[in-house]
């Protein structure tokens, strides 16, 4: 079975108190998710394999570690997980961004796919799933399953709110796939929606509503 991990560092939970708030902002929410985003990375990539080096610096030459093999790649579910894309690339500057178009049906909440994009190589890469929301999980679900096809190494989720619901789905879904997020929240509503949440996170990002 998968590992959840919530990532309910100080920092994350200030900036999640202030991302749940209905007075925020378009402009201060999608800063929010990113740096969200920049600081769950760094704990979701904890276990990334190190090989030895040798450098010369300036006095002598010293044993260093550096990461090893192949880069990662990130796969945002667009359009809110774009949002986390910017903070996850400023740790990781070399990593190959995949795209996937899911958006959910709001009658029936199933994830209607409409984008895939994914690198060349992804077989040979550790990939990272952001998206700031897993409400049903079906968007989740869906979207690892397709980058399944491609074989990758290995694929973790990463999301900043998820519903009790959705973990549940997913972990049946994908076993193998470990989940960090920021918050684990109390249910959906009858909409589908995170309680408490935040609202809708690509139209608070995008400004579209
Ligand atoms: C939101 C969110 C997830 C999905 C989660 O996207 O960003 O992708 O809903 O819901 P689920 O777990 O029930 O599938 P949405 O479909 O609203 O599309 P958007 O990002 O384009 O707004
Ligand atoms: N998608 C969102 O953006 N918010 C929710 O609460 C559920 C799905």
């Amino acid at each position: 079975m998968s590992k959840i991990t919530v990532i309910n560092h100080p920092l994350i939970q200030h900036k999640l108190s202030i991302l749940r708030d209905k007075n925020t902002p378009s402009k201060q929410f999608k800063e929010l998710i990113s740096e969200i985003g920049m600081l769950m990375c760094y704990e979701a990539t904890r276990d990334l394999e190190l090989m030895d080096c040798e450098v010369e610096t300036p006095i002598c030459t010293a044993k260093v570690k550096k990461l090893s093999g192949k880069k990662l790649a990130i796969v945002p579910i667009l359009r809110a997980g774009l949002g986390m894309v910017d903070g996850v690339t400023a740790l990781i500057p070399s990593a190959r961004i995949g795209h996937i178009g899911l958006y959910r049906d709001p009658e029936t909440l199933q994830p209607v796919e409409y984008y895939c994009k994914l690198p060349h190589d992804i077989e040979e890469r550790d990939v990272i799933v952001v998206d700031p929301m897993c409400a049903t999980g079906g968007s989740a679900i869906d979207a690892i399953s397709l980058i399944k096809k491609r074989g990758p190494k290995n694929i973790k989720f990463m999301c900043t709110i998820a519903a009790p619901e959705g973990l549940k789905a997913l972990q049946a879904a994908h076993p193998d796939v470990n989940i960090y997020c920021a918050a684990l929240d109390d249910c959906l509503n009858d909409h589908g929606y995170i309680v408490p949440g935040l609202g809708d996170a690509g139209d608070r990002i995008f400004g579209t509503k």
